[in-house]
């Protein structure tokens, strides 16, 4: 009791407890007037307790057990739709990542998407995200995988061959030089290289795409050109220097898709055991700031990037446009 009173007192305006039987309300008003109210339920106990319970299993678009073709050929689950042991944490991954992707999806209109991985990689998540929208969700979808690796890409158009993905293409290029046919609705990139995040996030900038969704990987820029005279407390410590650039990277590329007009969060999209690399930039395209908004994060930016003493890729290629 004494804990829910500092709480209204200082942190919260409103307490709502759910009980069999009765719902109770307290509000506080402006005023800080205290307003009471109680109403009557039909809840049973026993299912409330239930869906309180912190430690209840989660649900995981692909479960353990459903066989997914896509996942099966990648080598993360095997005939009979168990994981492999050793991939436990890339299926994790692509399972909350295709999760963070349904949510957007679910107030997407359109029929039909224009999606592209950058640094895909293997494409375990371009092939599960392929078999998720076209084969569960049934939208038409058009994905493209691109990387560097030309033998990493071979492998895997003969996948998309083998499986009659029709709708999958894989492309051998560089990030910063791809020019898509048709501007792809979504970007997506799962621990693409340093700054190869920060071309991908450009370009989905440029071509206007509606969703973003990028875990970033080693971000190694600044912790090269950080100047340490304005932090000299970092120093002593290279894992804390590390962190930090990496952490301020991150902060510098939602400041900027906030300024391109860019709803933006930063979410930890797996829990850190899984991957340490866990931060998920989620960024849905909204409305240009006004000019007075606009000014306010350019300077915002400008100073934080002066303090460092160093700039990143992403900030350059939007400011040298
Ligand atoms: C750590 S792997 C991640 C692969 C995959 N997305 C995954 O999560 O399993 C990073 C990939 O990014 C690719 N990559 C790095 N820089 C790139 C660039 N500039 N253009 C295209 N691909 C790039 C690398 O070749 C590598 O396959």
């Amino acid at each position: 009791m004494e804990i829910l009173q500092n709480e209204l007192n200082e942190n919260f305006k409103q307490l709502n407890i759910t009980c069999a039987g009765l719902d109770y309300e307290i509000k506080i008003s402006k005023k800080g007037k205290v307003l009471k109210n109680k109403k009557k339920n039909n809840h049973d106990i026993s299912e409330l307790s239930k869906s309180f319970l912190h430690n209840r299993k989660k649900n995981y678009i692909f479960e353990e057990g459903i066989f997914v073709p896509a996942l099966f050929e990648l080598g993360i689950m095997t005939e009979s739709g168990k994981i492999i042991t050793s991939k436990y944490d890339k299926f994790k991954q692509i399972n909350r990542f295709a999760e963070c992707v349904d949510d957007a999806l679910k107030n997407c209109s359109k029929d039909s998407l224009e999606i592209i991985d950058f640094g895909c990689g293997k494409s375990y998540l371009t092939f599960v995200l392929y078999y998720y929208i076209t084969e569960i969700k049934k939208i038409r979808a058009h994905i493209t995988g691109l990387d560097l690796k030309k033998d990493v890409i071979e492998k895997c158009r003969m996948t998309a061959e083998k499986y009659k993905y029709a709708g999958l293409d894989f492309i051998c290029a560089d990030i910063k030089d791809y020019v898509p046919e048709t501007a792809p609705d979504m970007v997506v990139t799962l621990h693409a290289c340093d700054t190869a995040t920060d071309y991908a996030l450009y370009n989905a900038i440029s071509w206007n795409s509606k969703y973003i969704f990028s875990v970033p990987c080693c971000q190694h820029e600044l912790n090269s050109k950080i100047n340490l005279k304005n932090f000299s407390i970092l120093s002593d410590h290279g894992l804390i220097k590390e962190r930090f650039s990496a952490l301020a990277t991150d902060a510098i590329r939602a400041k900027i898709l906030e300024l391109c007009g860019y709803k933006t969060d930063i979410l930890e999209f797996i829990d850190i055991e899984n991957s340490p690399k866990n931060l998920l930039i989620r960024a849905e395209k909204n409305k240009l700031p006004n000019e007075y908004k606009q000014r306010v994060i350019k300077s915002e930016i400008k100073k934080f990037t002066n303090e460092l003493g160093a700039e990143i890729t992403l900030q350059n290629l939007i400011f040298s446009k």
